[in-house]
């Protein structure tokens, strides 16, 4: 079983470096979602990450850095990334760069492509970067498909017999991964809505960000884009009017929906309408939901604006049929 230790705990940081410099993954917790973390420059820690996850290798990973600096070792950072990065860093934005030459993120972290993607978390997962002094591979500490932790309990109910070590940083506070997006010829594609909302990298940027339509059909482009990904066990139904008797009810906004006296439970993403407070919730409500035994999970509408876009994505891929994954 994986031994749990707190960030705040004094001991935690030389002992985490250890085990990363051992070539192991580790859970850490970061301001999205937990990451399981391991040396992005080792194929053999890379390896490990694949292997707790279950996660198919064609699906590449995001290397997070400490600053600026050690992301520019490893990827070409232009003018306009770096204005992004000088904007959103460290924080809840992924970039997509093309990789250097010189650079020594491992092939096994990017799939074998020409880019990889980036990004620079807030607290205690820079510090260790730092400390360790490499970029850190880390996917969602979750097994390959299932509803990204965003505690570090729901990292040991899905992990905890595959890893050796878990540190608990209590709950994030964002709650849904990093948006992801790529800089390519002076243009930005948004790969995966996410805890920065597109309007603010919008603003920043000075232009738009071409929005990417994986639902839709066309060719898979981050394979975390793959439709069914987040999958609870029970069948979700999206924007309900209606609850149905039996079901795990998930609402937005105090709203009352027609039939919730019905409802097995009632969980509300944000009572007060916020969606940073919705965006918190999400995950933790998905898997309580889930084990409630209920007959169903039935999710009320959201707004789509800022975080409502990375929150809708998530719902729309946990009620997406399980056999396109
Ligand atoms: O907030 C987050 O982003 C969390 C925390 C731990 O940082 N990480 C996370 O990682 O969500 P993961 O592996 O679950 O999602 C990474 C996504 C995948 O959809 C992957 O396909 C995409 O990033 N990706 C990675 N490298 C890429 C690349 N070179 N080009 C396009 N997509 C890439
Ligand atoms: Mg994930």
């Amino acid at each position: 079983m994986a031994r749990l230790l707190s960030i705040l705990d004094p001991d935690t940081l030389t002992l985490a470096v250890d085990a990363l410099r051992r070539g192991e993954a580790v859970a850490v917790p970061t301001e999205t979602v937990y990451g399981l973390a391991a040396d992005a420059t080792n194929p053999a820690a890379i390896t490990a990450i694949y292997e707790a996850k279950g996660r198919p290798r064609f699906n590449p990973l995001i290397s997070h850095v400490s600053d600026l600096a050690m992301a520019e070792q490893h990827v070409a950072v232009s003018p306009l990334a770096e204005k992004l990065a000088e904007a959103f860093w460290p924080g809840a934005l992924t970039l997509v760069l093309p990789l250097r030459e010189t650079g020594q993120i491992h092939p096994l972290a990017t799939a074998g492509l020409p880019t990889a993607a980036v990004r620079m978390p807030q607290g205690f997962a820079r510090e260790l970067i730092a400390a360790l002094g490499r970029p850190l591979a880390a996917p969602s500490a979750n097994r390959s498909g299932r509803v990204s932790p965003t505690s570090a309990m729901h990292v040991d109910e899905d992990l905890g017999d595959r890893i050796g070590l878990i540190l608990d940083g209590g709950r994030c506070r964002i709650g849904v991964e990093s948006t992801i997006v790529a800089v390519d010829d002076g243009g930005l594609r948004l790969l995966r809505p996410g805890g920065v909302p597109v309007d603010a990298i919008e603003e920043v940027a000075g232009m738009a960000v071409t929005r990417h339509t994986a639902l839709t059909g066309e060719a898979v482009i981050a394979p975390g884009m793959l439709v069914s990904h987040y999958a609870p066990d029970s069948p979700v139904r999206l924007n309900v009017s209606e609850v149905r008797p039996g079901e795990t009810l998930i609402r937005f906004g105090g709203g009352v929906v027609p039939g919730e006296d019905r409802a097995a439970a009632i969980l509300d993403l944000s009572p007060s309408g916020d969606l940073c407070e919705a965006a918190a919730n999400l995950f933790d409500y998905l898997k309580r939901a889930d084990v409630s035994g209920a007959a169903g999970i039935a999710v009320a509408p959201v707004p789509g604006h800022g975080l409502g876009e990375a929150i809708n994505d998530r719902l729309s891929r946990a009620a997406a049929p399980r056999d396109t994954a």
